[in-house]
């Protein structure tokens, strides 16, 4: 028998409750990674943490025609909106990563609020160290260059992969399509949203490199 568990059999009971209700029962482990509150990210974000509207993050799940058997990846996830949106709408896995701790623990919040644990998981870590091949569609809220920093990544994705990015563009990748908007049902800006998508591999554009 594990000390863990002689220990609870010999504790009082309402001090053992107490004991499994902080630490959380082990047999049914969670599919997201912890993450510590105080803890600071590994290092400074390379973007802040804006939201994307959920109007826009339902269009991008569109364009990227997500189906039955898609895998996708946010990355630089915030809150998690985008892949619990994916899993609740369209029955999809999904992977959100962020660098910050407390973006982390927001995603996990939502993911088991939305009761959508079994479809996806939240991991702290930098998405420029990232092997993206298992995602069949990714999602970007990020930078112009940021996204560029990452083509070397996007490109080993399998072909037919469909990229998706709020307002910023890929210099040197074509878009598919780029859908803009200024409606705003949720009443959040009336400000222009672009959202810009590829399928890879992409198209060569030497007029934007
Ligand atoms: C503009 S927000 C987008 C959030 C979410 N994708 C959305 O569209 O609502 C960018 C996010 O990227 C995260 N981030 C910045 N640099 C990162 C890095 N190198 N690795 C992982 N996440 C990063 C930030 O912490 C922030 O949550």
């Amino acid at each position: 028998m594990k000390t863990r568990s002689l220990l609870l059999l010999i504790t009082p009971p309402f001090i053992a409750l107490a004991w499994l209700l902080l630490a959380g029962d082990p047999s049914t482990p969670a599919r997201t990674a912890p993450a510590d509150d105080s803890k600071p990210p590994a290092r400074k974000p390379d973007v802040v943490y804006v939201p994307t509207p959920q109007f826009i993050v339902d269009k991008m799940l569109e364009m990227a025609e997500v189906k039955k058997g898609d895998v996708v990846y946010d990355l630089g996830c915030g809150d998690g909106r985008i892949v619990v949106t994916a899993a609740k709408k369209y029955g999809v896995k999904a992977v959100g990563f962020d660098i910050n701790p407390e973006r982390v623990r927001e995603s996990i919040a939502n993911v088991r609020s939305n009761k959508v644990e079994h479809l996806v998981t939240i991991k702290e870590a930098d998405i420029f160290t990232l092997d993206l091949t298992e995602a069949s569609v990714v999602a970007l809220y990020l930078l112009p260059s940021l996204n560029v920093k990452l083509m070397p990544q996007l490109a080993k994705l399998k072909p037919g992969s469909r990229i998706v990015s709020h307002d910023f563009d890929m210099a040197g990748a074509k878009p598919v399509e780029v859908y803009r908007t200024s409606a705003d049902p949720d009443g959040w800006d009336g400000s222009e949203h672009r959202i810009y998508k590829w399928v890879v591999p992409w198209e060569k554009d030497p007029a934007t490199r």
